[in-house]
């Protein structure tokens, strides 16, 4: 079985998978961990360093590089199924699954925990919301293409499991 979790920043991706690959004895890879040992850099480095587009390119490496193994929960990286085909590859070598949150939601969860997000690092409050709102707007087109999508909003991590292990019973 091999499993995505895709969703927006935020959205309890890297926490969810490896709990996930644990109950269902598959192992656990996350995108932005397997790029920064890659480089040898932050996500963050990277992105101020050599600029979002070469972070894409790689991130679609990697990303082609993952979804050619076997038995595995992989996390992505929010923005990864918007950029290039990648949903697409997604969907087709994995069962994608999307933690959806609303605007209101996610920025409760990102505020105040935005140090380590590049894209959302210098923004707080109002600001913040609105960009979250705007952002997911434009990337709902994407994770909407999700096989499963998860109404986390108002579910704990363990109600989130066990909607997912309603999926992917074999
Ligand atoms: C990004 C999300 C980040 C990371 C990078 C870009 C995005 O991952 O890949 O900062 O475009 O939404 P998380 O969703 O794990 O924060």
């Amino acid at each position: 079985m091999k499993i995505s979790l895709i969703g927006y920043m935020g959205s309890g991706k890297s926490t969810i998978g490896p709990e996930l690959a644990v109950l269902s004895g598959l192992d656990y890879y996350d995108l932005d961990a397997e790029i920064e040992k890659h480089t040898g850099y932050t996500i963050t480095e990277t992105i101020f360093n050599k600029g979002e587009l070469y972070f894409r390119k790689l991130e679609r490496e990697k990303l082609h590089e993952i979804l050619a193994k076997d038995n595995f929960v992989l996390s992505t990286g929010g923005g990864t199924p918007c950029y290039y085909d990648n949903i697409d590859v997604i969907n087709k070598n994995s069962l994608s699954i999307y933690l959806q949150y609303n605007v209101k939601e996610l920025f409760e969860r990102l505020k105040g925990n935005t140090a380590e997000r590049p894209l959302i690092a210098h923004l707080e409050g109002e600001p913040l919301q609105e960009y979250i709102g705007k952002h997911l707007f434009e990337r709902s087109t994407y994770y909407d293409k999700a096989t499963v999508v998860i109404k986390a909003g108002k579910l704990s991590n363990l109600e989130i499991l066990k909607e997912i292990k309603n999926y992917t019973h074999e």
